[in-house]
């Protein structure tokens, strides 16, 4: 008879590969199926290989246009596409590789293959060998989701290319048409527009990022990106393309009237679907939301007795860190130590140029929550000291508050260093934290870091380095940076 696990996971992006290595650590015997690669998307063609492409974009970028202040002359820069993609790989490679080893490590058993439910206690792996019966007590669905196509677009990754297809290309298009302004479509116009492409995006809502990011964050961006010479068409509907000659053309109902463009490649981003419809989970009893999500509850149990379900495929936001929070959570709560899912904030960053990081809620949000009496402040990088050394100094953290008792509420930062800077405000709204508390923290100087003490002190109407009005009634800060 086939051994019963303890824990089955089913997926191993960065919620799947966390919950088997924290089931592993709780002393239960745990197996992984994945059908394609460990650390799914986000390890081989999401977060990391599409950071490394950032990181080259900026590094050109940096030498051709920041070097000369500096006293550096900087010749005819070459640069290999082809290289910079065996480079991307290593950087994939060895994270997937690490991921092996954690789990080896670890004693989680490998079973590379195709999972399909037969009933809520056994799935069948299509493996390379044939099927495989995989018994367990507990299954942990993480098998994430998939980028969706619009009528007139579908990825074939020659012409038309998903997020996939344009972080492996081979050379650098001409020219190339980005649909969607959103996360992805951003994060790749970004580093395309670095790397020497002409780049259009095509956004078919009113505003970038819209509903993604605080508007005011999204105004900066929207400067650098027009500044950089990347074009945004808003109110833009892509409806067909087609080949003509030896490049692609694309038409679009822009503001209401049709338009074409000329491109070389098309990068379809118009957002991502969760994988529900696959593996039979009607078999295991498992129920599918109206969007197709996996039901859940706040500790991720579904529908199914025994089945947990994590990550993309278990509702939004569909971000990578809300996967392994949720993971290890699930293998705590099936190792009976009663957690459950009680996150106050999920931090989200778009690496757009400049960064834009987010903790909480927006104004807007707060509003709707029924906070009638905010304080808002901001603190601009070109008024810390490191960022103008850095020069870095396009944006500004900022914070909002209860006025009643000012407990922080959200933090919205678009400028350097973004990503890392949005960690200390995600602690502050979990610990329930005040701007004094912030404010009252000695940061070191001179760092990125002293913003959040700043961006806090300027919410409480008394920042040093930049000069305010008093506060307004009703809190909100007439903030102005320091000459
Ligand atoms: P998205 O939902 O972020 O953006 C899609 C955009 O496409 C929207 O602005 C929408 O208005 C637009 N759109 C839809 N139909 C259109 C049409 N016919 N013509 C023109 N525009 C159209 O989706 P995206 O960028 O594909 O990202 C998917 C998800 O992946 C994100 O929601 C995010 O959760 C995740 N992600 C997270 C990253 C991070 O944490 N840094 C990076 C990349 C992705």
């Amino acid at each position: 008879m086939s051994e019963v696990y303890d824990v089955c996971v089913i997926g191993s992006g960065p919620g799947g590969y966390v919950a088997a290595i924290r089931s592993a650590q709780l002393g239960m015997k745990t197996a992984i199926i994945e059908r394609e690669w460990l650390g799914g998307v986000c390890l081989n063609v999401g977060c990391i290989p599409s950071k490394a492409m950032i990181t080259a974009g900026h590094f050109l970028h940096k030498m051709q246009h920041d070097g000369k202040s500096m006293g550096f002359t900087v010749g005819k820069i070459d640069f290999d596409m082809k290289q910079l993609k065996t480079w991307k790989q290593s950087v994939c490679d060895k994270m997937s590789g690490g991921v092996s080893q954690l789990l080896k490590g670890n004693k989680v058993d490998i079973i590379m293959g195709v999972a399909d439910f037969k009933n809520s206690g056994e799935i069948t792996v299509q493996t390379k060998e044939g099927p495989k019966a995989v018994k367990a007590k507990n299954f942990i669905v993480a098998t994430g989701s998939r980028p969706i196509d619009i009528p007139g677009f579908q990825a074939d990754e020659t012409d038309v290319l998903s997020s996939t297809g344009a972080l492996d290309l081979e050379e650098v298009p001409k020219n190339l048409v980005v649909i969607g302004g959103g996360y992805i479509g951003l994060e790749i116009s970004s580093y395309m527009k670095n790397l020497g492409a002409e780049v259009v995006v095509l956004e078919a809502s009113d505003a970038l990022l819209k509903g993604m990011a605080d508007p005011e964050c999204v105004q900066v961006v929207a400067r650098k990106l027009k500044k950089n010479g990347v074009t945004v068409h808003l109110n833009a509907f892509a409806k067909s393309w087609k080949k003509s000659g030896k490049s692609l053309e694309v038409t679009a109902e822009v503001k209401g009237k049709m338009e074409t463009f000329k491109a070389d490649k098309v990068l379809l981003t118009v957002g991502r679907k969760p994988n529900s419809d696959e593996m039979n989970f009607k078999a295991a009893g498992v129920k599918v939301d109206s969007k197709g999500f996996i039901e859940v509850n706040p500790q991720r149990k579904t529908s199914a007795p025994g089945i947990y379900a994590i990550g993309d495929i278990a509702g939004q936001p569909m971000l990578a860190h809300k996967a392994s929070h949720e993971g290890v959570m699930v293998a705590e709560v099936i190792a009976c130590q009663n957690r459950v899912y009680d996150a106050k904030t999920v931090p989200a960053v778009i690496f757009v140029d400049p960064e834009i990081a987010s903790a909480g809620m927006t104004e807007e949000e707060c509003k709707a929550a029924g906070y009638t009496d905010l304080k808002v402040g901001k603190f601009p990088f070109g008024a810390n000291g490191r960022a103008v050394s850095m020069m870095h100094t396009d944006g500004f953290v900022k914070m909002i508050a209860d006025a009643n008792n000012n407990v922080l509420l959200g933090v919205h930062i678009v400028g350097p260093e973004a990503s890392n800077l949005i960690s200390e405000a995600a602690l502050a709204i979990e610990m329930g934290a005040t701007l004094e508390d912030l404010a009252l923290t000695i940061h070191p100087h001179p760092t990125l870091g002293e913003t959040m003490m700043e961006a806090a002190e300027a919410t409480l109407g008394h920042a040093i380095h930049i000069i305010q009005k008093p506060l307004a009634k009703g809190g909100k800060s007439g903030a102005s940076a320091r000459a």
